[in-house]
C-alpha cells in the first residue's frame, strides 16, 4: 500500500467516476459499512451510535475526492478536519487497509461491471489518500498523546 504519486492515468480514471459516484455513492458507502461492521465488529465500536448520516458523510468525501483529485490541494482543509475526527476516534494506520479493501469491494458490488482499470485506479487513489491521512494523524497523535 504505497503509491507516492498519483499518475495522470489514475487521476483521469478516478475523475471519470464522479458522475457514477454522484448517483450511486450512498449505496456504495451503505454497503461498505454493512460489510465492515459484519467482518470487523471491533471497528463498529469506534463509530459509536449510528446517526444515519455517516454513510452520507463518507459518500460526500469520496465524491469530493473524485471531483477534485486533479487539484488535491483544495482538499487540505477537509482532510485535516477528518484527520482530527479520526484521531479522536482512535483510528490507526492498520485500519486503512481494512477500510480500503471493503470500500473497493462495495464499489464493485454496487457498480457491477466496472472495468478492472477503474478498480485499480481507485485502489491507487485510495492508498494515496490513506497515506496522507496516516501522515497527518501520526503528527496529531504525537502532538497530543492519548
Ligand atoms: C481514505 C479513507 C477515509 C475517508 C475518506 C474517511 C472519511 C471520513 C469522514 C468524511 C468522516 C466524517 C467527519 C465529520 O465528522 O465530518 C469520517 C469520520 C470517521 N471515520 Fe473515516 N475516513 C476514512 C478512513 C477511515 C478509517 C480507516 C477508519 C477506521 C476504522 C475510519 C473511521 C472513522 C470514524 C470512527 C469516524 C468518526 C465517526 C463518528 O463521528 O461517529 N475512517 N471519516
Amino acid at each position: 500500500m504505497s503509491e507516492p504519486v498519483l499518475s495522470d492515468a489514475t487521476i483521469s480514471l478516478v475523475k471519470s467516476t464522479a458522475p457514477t459516484l454522484r448517483e450511486h455513492g450512498l449505496a456504495i458507502t451503505t454497503r461498505m459499512y454493512e460489510m465492515l461492521f459484519e467482518e470487523h465488529p471491533e471497528v463498529r465500536e469506534m463509530f459509536g451510535v449510528p446517526d444515519g448520516e455517516q454513510e452520507k458523510r463518507l459518500a460526500g468525501a469520496v465524491l469530493a475526492y473524485a471531483e477534485n483529485i486533479d487539484r488535491i490541494e483544495t482538499l487540505v482543509p477537509t482532510v485535516e478536519r477528518i484527520a482530527a475526527k479520526h484521531v479522536s476516534s482512535g483510528v490507526e494506520p492498520a485500519h486503512y487497509a481494512i477500510v480500503g479493501d471493503t470500500l473497493l469491494r462495495a464499489m464493485m458490488h454496487v457498480l457491477g461491471e466496472v472495468e478492472l482499470a477503474v478498480v485499480e485506479a481507485w485502489g491507487d487513489a485510495y492508498d494515496f489518500l490513506a497515506n496522507v491521512f496516516i501522515g497527518i494523524e501520526a503528527q496529531l497523535y504525537q502532538a497530543a498523546p492519548a
